[in-house]
């Protein structure tokens, strides 16, 4: 049984593999009929142990648009509440006869554990501060869209890459893709290991702009801060926030994505994520077919 748990262990073969299934996919959801039966009589689990918007909706869409039966499983409304563990669940699941698992659960770690005990395809929707793959690959296909081929590319990831799982998936990608990846945020906020990866650090909002083609601006997740980091919301939007005018003093037009949600305001600002510049929703647009490529691709290898 075939997974998509993260982006560090696949091929760069895998993600082109998957890139260009993606365009193929989103050729036929802009036809007047959008959508193929290629995934029908397969049964699909969302199940999701952590709020989401778009990458919840963006499955299930990408789910109906391939023909597949969805069911949606939020812990929020959930036995979880009653005690059940997340074995006991997912099993309880399966054995309604379900073919694949999409899964978001706050523990890192949570989908390769799944995989090891059950036997539908599992993928990963987010696990806690660790990846984020179909975010990553949504990132990567609008990036090529709006660029074209990513090798020797700079971007750059401004924000709180610490609590970040899209920041982790987005630097494997990339870096498999052939870009040049620089982390910037506040030294609190980024983790010491990063330079082993391979990847620039910095510190000067400005000068990271000044250095990328492409930004792509991560939220600060306070939810998942264990203790008071430095620097306040206040601080960090006076220090790291992008604008607009940032923006418009720069000699080239970079590309501003962001994964959503955002905190207007803090990381961006609103003339900033609603500019010319931005892809934030091409990008939420593009989700629909990556997933869809990623789903197809793992029902053919059953
Ligand atoms: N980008 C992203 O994962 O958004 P959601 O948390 O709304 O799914």
């Amino acid at each position: 049984t075939r997974h998509l748990l993260g982006i560090k262990h696949l091929q760069t073969s895998d993600i082109q593999l998957i890139l260009e299934t993606a365009k193929e996919f989103k050729e036929v959801i802009n036809r007047p009929i959008k959508k193929v039966p290629s995934l029908r009589d397969i049964t699909i689990a969302n199940v999701f142990f952590e709020n989401s918007t778009r990458t919840r909706l963006s499955f299930e869409l990408a789910e109906k648009r391939l023909s597949a039966d969805v069911i949606n499983f939020s812990s929020a409304s959930s036995s979880v509440k009653k005690g059940e563990t997340l074995l006991d669940t997912v099993n309880n699941i399966l054995s309604m006869k379900v073919d694949m698992v999409v899964m978001r659960h706050s523990s890192p770690g949570a989908p390769v554990f799944l995989s090891n005990k059950i036997k539908a395809n599992i993928v990963n929707a987010g696990d806690g501060t660790h990846e984020h793959p179909t975010q990553a690959l949504l990132d990567a296909y609008s990036m090529q869209e709006k660029v074209g081929d990513l090798t020797g590319k700079k971007v750059a990831i401004i924000g709180d890459i610490l609590h970040s799982r899209v920041a982790l998936s987005n630097i494997y990608c990339l870096q498999k893709l052939g870009a040049e990846v620089m982390v910037c945020g506040p030294s609190t906020l980024i983790p010491k290991h990063l330079p082993k990866l391979g990847v620039k650090v910095g510190h000067n909002v400005k000068e990271a702009l000044a250095w990328c083609d492409i930004a792509n601006v991560l939220r600060i997740q306070l939810e998942r801060q264990q203790i008071k980091y430095f620097p306040s919301l206040r601080e960090y939007s006076l220090y790291f926030g992008i604008n607009k005018a940032m923006l418009d003093e720069l000699d080239k037009d970079i590309v501003l994505m962001h994964p959503g949600p955002i905190n207007r305001g803090v990381e961006l600002s609103s003339d900033a994520a609603d500019s010319d510049q931005s892809i934030i929703l091409n990008q939420v647009e593009n989700g629909v077919a990556v997933r869809m490529a990623v789903l197809y691709l793992l029902a053919q290898k059953n």
